[in-house]
C-alpha cells in the first residue's frame, strides 16, 4: 500500500472525528475503514448519559461498513488527541478480530497526523474468541 493511502485514511479519520458526540468525556475520536474495493467508511464515538452505552469510533465505523454490505477490510485508522494516537479498547479489538481480522490498525495523534503507528488486528487480540462452539451434548 502506498504511503499516501495511509495518510489519506488517517486524514479521513481526522475528518470523521469532527462528528464525534462526546459531551461527557470531551474525548473526540474519529475512525475510518478502508475496504478492499477502496471505499472509505467513517465513524466517530457516540456517548450516552448512561456512560457504559457509549460506542467507540472504531465500532461505529465497523458497523457502518458492515451495514453498507462491506466485508473485506484492509485497514482502520483511528485519530484522537492522544500521545501516539489512541489504541482501540478491548471491545473494539474483539469486533475487529471477528470482522476485520486481516486489517492493519493505523493510529495517530490529531496534533500530528504525519506520525502514524501501525499494528495488526491479530496482534492486538491474540487468541480471540471467534465463534460459538458447536453443541456437543
Ligand atoms: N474511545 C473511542 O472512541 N475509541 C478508542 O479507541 C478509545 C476510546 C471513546 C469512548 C469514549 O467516548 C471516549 O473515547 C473516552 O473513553
Amino acid at each position: 500500500m502506498k504511503r499516501t493511502d495511509k495518510r489519506g485514511l488517517v486524514r479521513a479519520a481526522a475528518r470523521a472525528r469532527q462528528k464525534a458526540v462526546a459531551p461527557y468525556s470531551k474525548f473526540q475520536v474519529g475512525a475510518a475503514i478502508l475496504t478492499r474495493s477502496g471505499r472509505i467508511i467513517p465513524g466517530a464515538n457516540v456517548e450516552s448519559a448512561s456512560y457504559g452505552l457509549t460506542c467507540c469510533a472504531e465500532r461505529v465505523a465497523l458497523f457502518n461498513a458492515l451495514i453498507s454490505g462491506k466485508k473485506n477490510f484492509v485497514a482502520i485508522a483511528v485519530v484522537a488527541r492522544a500521545p501516539g494516537g489512541p489504541m482501540p479498547c478491548g471491545a473494539c479489538r474483539q469486533l475487529l478480530a471477528e470482522y476485520a481480522p486481516h486489517a492493519a490498525v493505523w493510529v495517530a495523534d490529531s496534533r500530528n497526523l504525519n506520525v502514524i503507528r501501525e499494528f495488526a488486528v491479530g496482534d492486538l487480540l491474540p487468541g480471540a474468541f471467534l465463534a460459538v462452539p458447536g453443541d456437543s451434548d
